[in-house]
């Protein structure tokens, strides 16, 4: 029984094997309609959430499983004292397979070894995503055809952005990747992660407040909403929150065959001009979301 709480637990191979029954499903989408027939996916989800919850949903049901859970932790009984810990075990008799979010980092591990089931981190806070990267992995090579050799820069909130985190670690194990960090100095990367994985690796990055200055530069350009949620206050979070908003003149600079990536949701960090720019993939991100996770739902319950 294996769990996916951080991208670092698959290795480069699975990845691209993950990558390859994605592209696959895409392309053969019968071939998959009863695959996870009497299966049963729990999603526990403690905050709130749309393209993962869902996509997680349709997955287990275009696979032709079923699926439970709660998407609020009030509609639970986590709301009368509950643990993590004595929820999953509870669950675990219930479904074949959890998928969990939670405010707090490390719930998803702590779910992981309480579980009898495999158990998925759906976003644990400020911490990780790693079924995101997922994502942005499939989206990356299915517009670039490859994921080395590639500049990509991170802007916006990459402090406590976990979709830039787990991306970021999982970019850092391809050949000759390159980042550039952009964000207002109170919002850059954490420094564990430079040292981490940036510095540990020799890798090349940039760290910069100023987007227009590596725009001409970037193959990739991942935008990022600045994380309300996770402010310990309100001024701070009004003060910053507009700090990146791209706009079709501030693409002027960038390649014709660049690709720009947002998690989702959006505010106001993309205009909505830019979503009529070929260059623009983020809505295409969101629907490969559910195909990348119908393969790793497979891979967990050891489909063939
Ligand atoms: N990208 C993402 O995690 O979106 P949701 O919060 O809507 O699930």
């Amino acid at each position: 029984m294996r769990s996916l709480i951080d991208i670092q637990q698959l290795s480069v191979e699975e990845i691209d094997e993950l990558i390859a029954k994605a592209n696959d499903i895409i392309a053969h989408p019968e071939a998959y309609r009863e695959k996870c027939k009497y299966k049963k996916l729990a999603t526990l989800f403690f905050e709130p959430s749309t393209r993962t919850r869902l996509s997680f949903e349709a997955a287990m049901y275009e696979l032709g499983g079923q699926v439970l859970g709660f998407s609020e932790a009030q509609s639970s009984s986590a709301a009368k004292g509950e643990s993590v810990s004595d929820t999953v075990r509870v669950v675990s008799g219930y479904a074949d397979i959890i998928a969990m979010r939670h405010p707090k980092e490390g719930a998803p591990l702590v779910a992981s070894m309480a579980a009898t089931v495999p158990v998925i981190n759906a976003g644990d806070g400020g911490h990780l995503h790693p079924t995101q990267t997922l994502t942005d992995l499939l989206t990356i090579s299915r517009e670039k055809g490859r994921l080395d050799n590639l500049t990509i820069g991170f802007c916006g909130d990459l402090k406590f952005g976990r979709t830039v985190h787990s991306l970021i670690a999982a970019m850092a194990r391809y050949e000759n990747v390159k980042f550039a960090l952009i964000s207002p100095a109170e919002l850059k990367l954490p420094s564990y992660i430079k040292k981490e994985i940036l510095q540990e690796k020799k890798l090349e990055y940039i760290q910069t407040t100023d987007l227009s200055s590596v725009m001409p530069q970037l193959d990739i350009l991942y935008m990022t909403r600045v994380q309300r949620e996770r402010f310990f206050n309100e001024e701070d979070y009004l003060r910053l929150k507009d700090s990146y908003i791209l706009t079709p003149q501030k693409l002027e600079n960038a390649r014709s065959d660049l690709s720009i990536l947002h998690p989702l949701p959006r505010v106001n960090e993309i205009s909505t001009a830019i979503d009529s720019d070929p260059r623009a993939c983020y809505f295409k991100q969101a629907l490969y979301g559910k195909y990348i996770r119908m393969a790793l739902i497979m891979k967990l319950l050891e489909v063939e």
